[in-house]
């Protein structure tokens, strides 16, 4: 037992920083750090290389969330790793020009100054690796969006558990984190494989799929076989948002595909095994029944440079009927804009939106009752979370939509 009252040793340094000597803020992020070590039992914290921070839009936090940060700031807290932003309520330059309130963009710009007093980078994205936060593989972090912790974990072979908002500002504050769960090499085989014997040709069977899998293996470590090929449109961002969010994967291995599979043998003696022949499970869980499309929803995760110049091809010498927003991080935006994709998306009636998304935007604010998308990840929480129907299909279902309001049913094959 150590002097933690638990297993968990803690180096001179850290007893320092716990026992108030760099700071209150310091040592209120270790008491975070340390507890979250004595519940799981971790032996040591680790340095961590890099911070993700959710937790971020005004909907989720309110005014209870903002004041615990901007006090956090008042300590003198401040992030010693590079730390970045999940995506926040509302696009922070274009708010008003997409109908978001006054009210609202003066709490949101509240909530991100208190982040950037406490010495977080505003990036406000969900795929920090898109736009140069790229973990190295093997690297400790801690991460907190599913979908940015699932890509860093599976991707690229960095290690980090899917950290809550303040245990990851905590991490991001103490530069440590409590050594468990994917951070130790004995929890990173996979506990399941997944038999994918079925064609996957979409994003969206890549949702799907990643719905079907998330469901049956909850917050165990698939790895996946393809045997019926991946196909065009293989986007890993897509299949981890959505094993994330219909259960709680944090680590995948694709064979062949992902580092770790690559490197040496990742399956768990004993692993139970699962056959996937079929995707329309997945397809009519995550659909819904409207036929009228208000807004179609693309990048979620947020949208890569090459699924911008995808969608403003389509879009070229079209007119718009249903509002399109592409959610992206802004780095990715100024990009696109470079290139001309965003004057020729907004030259159909398209949106290339930084910052937010529609899950953790105020929709209710913008009056959109319907929405189609291409993400499962999206499918899955935007009729709770934002109270629309959803329609999931294919990126060219969506675009079809938008061009013409109204879903057609027809799925790619
Ligand atoms: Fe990112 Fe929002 Fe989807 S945070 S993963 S775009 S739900």
């Amino acid at each position: 037992m150590s002097e933690t009252g638990s297993t968990l040793r803690l180096s001179a340094e850290e007893r320092a920083m716990l026992a108030g000597e760099a700071g209150p803020g310091v040592a209120k992020a270790m008491e975070i750090v340390v507890a979250l070590g004595q519940i799981y039992g971790a032996a040591e914290l680790t340095p961590v290389a890099s911070v993700q921070v959710a937790g971020v839009s005004y909907k989720n936090l309110g005014d209870a969330g903002l004041a615990f940060l901007e006090a956090w700031a008042a300590q003198g807290a401040r992030a010693r790793v590079p730390a970045t932003l999940n995506p926040a309520g509302m696009d922070l330059a274009s708010w008003r020009h997409l109908g978001f309130s006054e009210g609202f963009a003066q709490r949101q710009q509240a909530v991100i100054a208190a982040y950037v007093a406490l010495g977080v980078t505003p990036t406000c994205t969900c795929t920090p690796y898109l736009v140069g936060h790229v973990p190295a593989y093997g690297q400790h972090i801690a991460w907190a969006e599913s979908s940015a912790v699932s890509y860093a974990n599976s991707v690229l072979g960095a290690r980090t558990n899917r950290e809550g908002g303040p245990s990851a500002l905590a991490a991001a504050i103490s530069g440590r984190t409590a050594c468990y769960g994917l951070h130790l090499d004995e929890n990173r085989q996979a506990t399941v494989v997944v038999d994918v014997r079925c064609a996957v040709r979409s994003e969206a069977d890549l949702g799907a799929l990643g719905y079907l899998v998330g469901q049956r293996v909850k917050n165990g470590v698939p790895f996946l076989r393809f045997h019926g090929g991946a196909g065009e449109g293989w986007a890993l961002k897509t299949l981890g948002a959505a094993m994330a969010a219909s259960g709680a994967v944090a680590l995948y291995h694709v064979e062949g595909v992902t580092p770790e599979a690559r490197a040496g043998n990742m399956v768990r003696p004993g692993a139970e095994t699962l056959a996937i022949d079929d995707l329309s499970p997945g397809y009519e869980a995550l659909d819904g029944t409207c036929e009228e499309i208000d807004l179609v929803s693309l990048g979620c995760p947020h949208a890569s440079l090459v699924e911008l110049r995808s969608v403003a091809g389509y879009l070229a010498g079209r007119r718009l009927k249903a509002a399109l927003w592409i959610t992206t991080a802004r780095a990715t935006r100024q990009a696109a804009e470079a290139e001309g994709l965003v004057a020729c998306i907004e030259a159909a009636g398209g949106r290339v939106v930084a910052d937010t998304c529609m899950v953790v935007a105020p929709v209710s604010e913008l009056g959109f009752r319907s929405m189609a998308t291409n993400s499962a990840k999206m499918a899955f929480y935007a009729p709770a979370h934002s109270g629309l129907e959803v329609r999931f299909g294919t990126t060219e279902q969506c675009l079809e939509a938008a061009a013409s309001g109204r879903w057609s049913p027809r799925r790619a094959a």
